[in-house]
């Protein structure tokens, strides 16, 4: 399994059959490192309507066989674009994928979308994804506040492998309250998302890192444009 940054909350991972992408801000994205021409992709899950979620997701699922996966207000807006293979979901529903199920969970958002026309048009409940990679467990917080609901997500048997969670704040829960939401996730490993793209949500990583220095969670900072990778089969 490979794991790409590509900045803000755009996360590419797969194997050499499948290729998924969240939130694919790359086009006008301050932190872009690949071209869109360059990504194989065979899934892309949106948390949002806000244009530095759904970003670049219409063009990449245009392309043959490419499937989004989304709630249901971005998927009819994403059809009326000329999108045809959609998985539209709601909070709480999933989908079975080759690779494992995708959950849709809660965020505290929201989640306009902006038309090409400037229009704002309603885009549905915000949200996150807790996803199963080859039984890996990734969960993609979106934008969010800290949300009890987080607490949900907690499996005892089956720790989350890699948390993907907001730190910039302004938008969205802060390193802080991002402290809070590590010991309630319990993840091995934190990545943090959604900072320093724009002034408003610069920050420094240091009380984070502090933290994790002490507590069972590994933070480890991705620059964009890097990549990690393993065996994507886990162990049992
Ligand atoms: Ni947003
Ligand atoms: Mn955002």
């Amino acid at each position: 399994m490979f794991l790409t940054y590509l900045g803000h909350s755009a996360v590419y991972f797969g194997n050499d059959n499948y290729q998924v992408i969240i939130d694919p801000f790359l086009t006008g994205n301050p932190q872009k490192q690949v071209e869109i021409a360059e990504l194989k992709v065979t899934h892309v899950l949106v948390t949002h309507g806000h244009a530095d979620h759904l970003g670049d997701a219409l063009e990449l699922c245009r392309r043959q066989g490419v499937q989004l996966i989304a709630n249901y207000e971005i998927c009819r807006y994403a059809q009326q674009f000329g999108v045809e293979n959609v998985v539209a979901l709601n909070v709480g529903g999933s989908s079975e994928t080759p690779f494992g199920r995708v959950k849709m969970v809660s965020a505290i958002h929201s989640s306009t979308i902006e038309a090409p026309d400037g229009q704002l048009l309603p885009g549905g409940l915000a949200s996150g994804y807790m996803i199963e990679f080859f039984h890996r467990r990734l969960y993609h917080a979106g934008d969010t506040a800290l949300t009890l609901d987080m607490k949900l997500l907690k499996n005892k048997k089956n720790r989350i492998d890699i948390a993907f969670l907001p730190v910039g704040g302004t938008y969205t829960m802060d390193v802080y309250d991002a402290i809070i939401a590590t010991k309630w996730l319990k993840p091995k490993i934190v990545i943090p998302i959604h900072y320093d793209t724009f002034p408003e949500i610069e920050v420094s990583l240091k009380p984070l890192q502090r933290a994790y220095a002490k507590g069972k969670t590994l933070c480890k900072v991705m620059k964009p444009g890097t990549t990690v990778r393993g065996s994507y089969e886990k162990k049992k």
